[in-house]
């Protein structure tokens, strides 16, 4: 089975689908690490597992349509089945979007529909809300708006600050997203 990962950031998400692939021994190929900003820490953590990094920035293409269609015809030469978001800060257009119906994923750190955005944990901590959490939905046109695939609650402490929060969302985001994509790989009879 053949995904590509976006990202734009960190790479803990990354990291940690790459290691349970890895430790499970699971026919899933991670093909590309598709990263729209060439400083980002994902793409050294890409290298040490020996995943094809594509780094390009959109300002280099003519419009987001021609940077799509770039990143498109790079998945379809290596038949990528699934596309995984994990912290990519774009949002998905129609190129990709009719290309992959159903099979582009996202995870966000925030129980949707609240606190869609840049900022779900921060939101929800300023919102003095007792429970948020970590959501994986498909990509559709909007922000953070496709149709859920899973959803996992994290309480919020009374002494939690941003870091302290998005400390332990990060813990639940690391093995929800690898579940989730098994949970999906299944049941498009993918993966057994
Ligand atoms: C995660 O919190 C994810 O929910 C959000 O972006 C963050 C990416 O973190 N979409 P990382 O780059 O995987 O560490």
């Amino acid at each position: 089975i053949k995904i590509a990962v976006f990202a734009s950031g960190t790479g803990t998400n990354f990291v940690a689908l790459a290691q349970h692939i890895k430790h499970h021994r699971l026919p899933i190929q991670i093909t590309h690490l598709i990263c729209d900003q060439p400083q980002a820490t994902v793409i050294t953590r890409a290298r040490e597992f020996k995943v094809p990094v594509w780094v390009h920035q959109l300002k280099e293409f003519k419009d987001k349509t021609e940077y799509e269609q770039t990143i498109l015809q790079c998945l379809q030469e290596d038949q990528v089945q699934l596309i995984v978001l994990a912290g990519y800060m774009r949002i998905v257009t129609n190129t990709l979007l009719n290309a992959y119906p159903r099979a582009i994923l996202n995870i966000h750190p925030a129980l949707l529909p609240a606190f869609p955005g840049r900022h779900g944990i921060e939101d929800a901590l300023l919102a003095g809300v007792k429970i948020t959490g970590v959501t994986i939905h498909y990509v559709d046109a909007g922000v953070d708006s496709g149709p859920i695939i899973a959803q996992q609650p994290v309480k919020v402490l009374p002494h939690d600050d941003l870091a302290s929060l998005a400390n332990r969302i990060h813990q639940v985001e690391h093995q929800l997203y690898f579940d989730s994509l098994c949970q999906v790989l299944q049941d498009k009879k993918l993966l057994k």
